[in-house]
């Protein structure tokens, strides 16, 4: 069986809180160590300027929010981590899609819907009022994002579930149209994670303005926690430990044993002023190590960009061969290119995905043999490190010398090159 794809794009307004955290960071970072997933986590920064035309916010969150992937551990080696606008591919794809895309499809996306709804409910004449091209087509963005890297599971919020569904009809679409180039991909929502109670008690979102950032210095925590909501019950009276935020709050970070233990305090009756302070110190001596990890992070920029063009490099891998064959499908081809023979047309349209892959293991096969020189000159080498990193090199210099359409074929070779010698380079 190949690997599986988990991708999932975070967007860059805000200041990554508890909730983002618990919800999408630490789940997304614990799957990226299953070595049965590829994952891609990326900061979508195209989608921050839907609805923020702040730069000085967007550039800040960017910042923010891969310094805060960084610091709670994940692997940049193991997964790919990369910024949206580094990928060119991603809005040339997006521009395809747009034309494979009914404009039906789009009017029924909520985001939208929500907007016409709230200018009729405002009485305004104009229900587009205030609705950018940018937001109506969002959908489309977000599936090219996922379609771009053949994403095969999106780890994302129930409000998200509709633009995966609609990634899935536009893949679909194309697959039918041209060719069954992309997988369909599928939302997977953790239900443990959706309701993560914020200092009102209602859901943690940025919109109700109830947020804890998850890096807040050590006062603002204590300020924050102090201000969750609670009743009146005085100390000594029992308390439901699940209908309290700050139970709720403690539980998902606790251990099963810690938990119990301040279930039973609750019952007791713990006093609401108690139970903030234990909140706060189990909340702080967790977050203190990451917290000091973040901040050296914001104060090396410079590693953490390194880090996204790392990422952007390894992503490019995939995207940039990927556009040429979705571009050729499409009818936009180099002057002299030669379609891959047909057979039967119709059997070609319903290949499974078993068959895609298999005829991808043949494309593969056929320009590993070509490469069979290169290769057993790695294997006779002494240093079969440094030899496969010379082989990489020389191939690579030879594909910045090429004109386009030979280009395509030795961006081909590399690419199973790469595969093919990883295994010398440790
Ligand atoms: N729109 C998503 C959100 O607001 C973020 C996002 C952008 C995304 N592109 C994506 C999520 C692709 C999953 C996959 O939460």
């Amino acid at each position: 069986m190949s690997k599986q794809t988990v991708l999932t794009g975070i967007t860059t307004t805000g200041t990554p809180h508890i909730g983002n955290y618990l919800g999408a960071i630490k789940p997304a970072i614990e799957a990226s160590l299953n070595p049965a997933y590829n994952s891609y986590f990326f900061l979508a920064d195209y989608h921050a300027l839907i609805k923020c035309h702040e730069p000085e916010r967007v550039a800040r969150s960017t910042q923010e929010i891969a310094a805060t992937w960084l610091a709670l551990g994940l692997d940049t080696d193991v997964a790919t981590f990369y910024r949206q606008s580094d990928i060119p591919e991603i809005p040339q794809l997006t521009w395809l899609l747009t034309c494979m895309t009914s404009k039906g499809l789009m009017n029924r996306a909520h985001a939208y819907k929500a907007s016409v709804d709230a200018n009729r409910d405002a009485g305004k004449e104009d229900l587009d009022d205030g609705v950018t091209m940018g937001l109506f087509s969002y959908p489309i963005l977000m599936a090219a994002d996922i379609l771009m890297f053949n994403a095969d599971i999106i780890p994302v919020g129930k409000d998200q579930i509709q633009h995966i569904e609609m990634a899935r009809d536009i893949a679909g679409r194309f697959n039918h149209g041209f060719e069954p180039l992309f997988s369909l991909p599928q939302a997977q929502v953790d239900e443990a994670t959706q309701l993560i109670p914020g200092l009102d008690g209602r859901k943690m979102s940025k919109s109700y303005d109830n947020t804890i950032p998850l890096f807040s210095s050590t006062d603002q925590l204590r300020k924050l926690i102090n201000q969750i909501k609670t009743d009146t019950r005085a100390p000594g009276e029992p308390k439901d430990a699940d209908s309290s935020t700050l139970f709720q709050l403690y539980s998902l970070f606790a251990s099963e044993a810690e938990n119990a233990a301040m279930r039973n305090r609750f019952a007791e009756g713990i006093g609401w002023g108690d139970a903030k302070t234990e909140l706060f110190e189990f909340l702080n001596a967790q977050l203190e190590a990451p917290r000091q990890r973040y901040n050296d992070l914001m104060d090396d920029l410079g590693y953490v960009e390194a880090q996204l063009q790392k990422g952007a490099v390894k992503a490019r891998e995939h995207s940039a061969p990927f556009i040429g064959n979705i571009l050729a499908a499409t009818g936009i081809r180099p002057l002299t290119y030669v379609p891959a023979i047909k057979t039967d047309e119709t059997v070609k349209k319903e290949k499974s995905a078993e068959d895609i892959a298999r005829a991808e293991q043949g494309r593969r096969r056929a320009i590993v043999m070509q490469l069979k020189r290169e290769i057993e000159r790695v294997e006779a080498a002494d240093d079969k490190a440094a030899e496969a990193q010379a082989v990489l090199a020389e191939k690579a210099l030879q594909v910045e010398s090429l004109k386009k359409k030979a280009r395509q074929k030795a961006e081909n070779e590399l690419d199973v090159l790469r595969e093919e010698l990883s295994r010398y380079l440790g």
